[in-house]
């Protein structure tokens, strides 16, 4: 378990003081695999460095596994270090080195015999599905594939604890799924603790089951990533998933398509959202049956988040104002909740894009 506590981090540089992390306490337990999600600047990689304390907190405690890094003498610290591997955007390999080296060279303090350290690296590359490429050096491989070198380095010394910052960021989205891939399987086989940083919540959707979104040094928002997609509180994090799932790019194009957007007198433009097996169909024919108001689908995604479907759809409802208010009426008793994007009367759209509008209106 890490347990950050009241960290604040503040940089002094020439006269200027930057506070990059204020005041953050956060507890990781084993075996999560906790995003950090913030734009640039936000204190991200200020705070993880704090976890393997390549970062000094300026004031706080970081206890990890209930040892307090802070009390540590060096050679304590050293060893504590061990159990934490970490990896970074752009790999910070030894490009003189094969990547059988690179990855022995994380063993070199470990005690190992020259013969245990040649077996530990050979399973390494397995591992990480790269046995074919120990003789090549860096500049041979893609960026997927040095990813893995680094990952097979960040596992030598057997960590329970890895720190990605940005591990993804310079690779494609095919190559970021391959190795969010392996994370996950890392974090299900090993029983690895992964903390990780990105700005893309498309990263967080796919193997976080918590996030905390960072913002001017602080979090402002957190907890398990089911919850924080379906019901996000802050705009900021409300910007971040709306980025994710397109929604936002659906509706501009809804928008500014003029058949699509141009709406009747008795219509509303509407975002439907609700987490959980149900789905929509039902419901539709339902408004339709008791309220006689008709849901045209404009659009519709699911989401998949920790394996609990979280859906949302776009849709134009007909009908008289007073069953369409019954008929949302009835959709927020079903969990379900409605954003009014726009509506014919009087004609202007009350919810702009990533707007305030949290739609428990009618
Ligand atoms: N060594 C340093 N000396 C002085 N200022 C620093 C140092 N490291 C970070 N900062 C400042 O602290 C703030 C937070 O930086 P940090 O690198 O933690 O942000 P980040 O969220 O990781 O950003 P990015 O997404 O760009 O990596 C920034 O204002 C940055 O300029
Ligand atoms: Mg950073």
């Amino acid at each position: 378990m890490i347990e950050l506590t009241n960290i604040d981090i503040v940089f002094q540089q020439k006269k200027e003081k930057i506070d990059a992390v204020k005041n953050v306490s956060l507890t990781i337990d084993k075996k999560d695999v906790y995003g950090i999600v913030g734009y640039s600047g936000a204190g991200k990689s200020s705070l993880v460095r704090v976890i393997n304390y390549l970062q000094k907190p300026t004031n706080g405690t970081v206890v990890i596994n209930g040892v307090d890094l802070g009390q540590l003498t060096a050679k304590e610290l050293r060893r504590e270090r061990k159990k934490i591997g970490m990896i970074f955007q752009h790999f910070n390999l030894m490009n003189a080195r094969t990547i059988f080296d690179n990855v022995d060279f994380s063993l070199k303090y470990s005690g190992k015999s020259k013969k245990e350290r040649t077996e530990k690296v050979n399973q390494l590359l397995e591992l990480v599905g790269l046995s074919d490429k120990k003789a090549a050096y860096p500049s041979q491989l893609s960026g997927g594939q040095k990813q893995r070198v680094a990952i097979a380095r960040a596992l030598a010394n057997d960590p329970e604890i890895l720190l990605c910052d940005e591990a993804t960021s310079a690779l494609d989205p095919k190559t970021t799924i391959q190795i969010l891939n392996l994370l996950r399987k890392l974090n299900q086989e090993l029983d690895l603790t992964i903390v990780l940083i990105t700005h893309e919540m498309q990263v967080v959707k796919e193997i976080c089951n918590k996030v905390a979104v960072m913002e001017s040094g602080q979090i402002i928002e957190k907890g398990a990533s089911i919850s924080i997609f379906s019901n996000p509180q802050e705009e900021l994090t409300k910007d971040f998933i709306r980025t994710a799932t397109h929604v936002d790019q659906t509706l501009e194009t809804i928008l500014s398509h003029p058949t699509l957007a141009e709406l009747d007198s008795n219509e509303l433009l509407v975002e439907f959202s609700y987490v959980g097996e149900q789905t929509s169909e039902p419901l539709i024919s339902k408004l339709y049956s008791q309220y006689q108001v008709t849901t045209n689908i404009l659009y519709g995604n699911v989401e998949i988040i920790q394996n609990t479907p979280i859906g949302s759809l776009i849709v134009i409802l007909k009908g008289e104002a007073h069953q369409r208010k019954k008929a949302l009426d009835y959709l927020h008793s079903q969990q379900v909740k409605t954003n009014i994007i726009k509506r014919n009367e009087p004609t202007e759209i009350i919810h702009l894009v990533g707007g305030k509008n949290n739609g428990s209106i009618y």
